[in-house]
């Protein structure tokens, strides 16, 4: 069953951007770039109040933001954490993020937790528990919400369907929209043998309301999703690839270790955006 909101999960196109890095956030302020929106990491603010907060709260006053967060743990089997989710919901209010983002994976078991993002098994019952989890949080935040797929290194015994099967029932299930990351569906294909193409025709195009892009640490045997270098010819290929299916969207080049000055960061944006430009031929939407 199709999405009824229409093209891009029924969120603005709003072109190409940055996410908020904190050694960008002063020379942000200052400079005041022209960018449509920045994606801010809750979990890096919700513990904390005093300069942080008030530093994101600025950066909130001057641009649209996005919540991108990794600590949902969406197909875990503990509970809900529903003190967790009032403080992200505290904060996407206060920032007045437009919508809010994770991964589709697992991290937590008998109130124990990872810090990495780890693999589903592609299954109906995960697919059923999963689904379910991502209702009780979409509805909790009461802002539209986007799932992510993820980057592995192996696909888990037991398998039912394909990841981008997967994935794609997920989403249904839940009635939420995709956060495709471009480089992780590279990523994947080379680790674990999938057919990035196959990816890219299978999932509902119009549920894709925002796209990352990322570089990653290719050793050969394995592709390492570092999200600490410029992002590789293969994954603009494939990024051309997506945006000729989805059409205008919401485009977010991540950088997260070996973090370059701001200039270089925008300039990695800017290549994303020529791309985006000439590929969707369309102008971008204010928020
Ligand atoms: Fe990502």
């Amino acid at each position: 069953m199709a999405s009824d909101r229409g093209p891009n999960f029924g969120l603005p196109p709003l072109g190409v951007s940055i996410g908020l890095r904190r050694p960008h956030i002063a020379g942000l302020l200052s400079e005041r770039p022209e960018l449509p929106f920045l994606e801010f990491v809750p979990e890096n603010y919700m513990d904390r109040g005093g300069l942080s907060r008030r530093e994101l709260l600025s950066i909130a006053e001057f641009y649209p933001t996005v919540s991108h967060g990794v600590g949902l743990g969406l197909g875990s089997i503990d509970a809900v954490d529903r003190e967790y989710l009032s403080r992200l919901k505290r904060l996407i209010e206060e920032t007045g993020a437009l919508w809010a983002s994770d991964h589709l994976c697992w991290n937590r078991a008998d109130g124990r937790s990872s810090n990495d993002l780890l693999p589903l098994p592609f299954t109906a019952e995960a697919v059923r528990h999963t689904g379910a989890r991502i209702r009780e949080v979409a509805d909790a935040l009461e802002v539209p919400f986007l799932v992510e797929n993820i980057s592995t290194y192996t696909v888990l015994p037991g398998a039912e369907m394909s990841e981008a099967e997967f994935v794609s029932a997920v989403l249904e299930e839940a009635d939420c929209g995709l956060l495709l990351d471009v480089n992780n569906v590279y990523v994947n294909a080379r680790n674990n043998g999938i057919d990035p193409h196959d990816f890219l025709r299978t999932i509902p195009a119009e549920r894709v309301g925002q796209m990352h892009m990322a570089g990653h640490d290719d050793r050969g045997y394995v592709c390492v999703d570092t999200h600490g270098a410029p992002v590789r010819d293969e994954v603009w290929d494939l990024f051309r690839e997506a945006l000729a299916i989805t059409g205008p969207t919401t485009v977010l080049v991540e950088w997260d270790t070996n973090i370059p000055p701001l200039d270089r960061y925008l300039e990695e944006a800017a290549t994303a955006r020529a791309i985006y430009d000439e590929v969707t031929g369309s102008p971008v939407v204010s928020a």
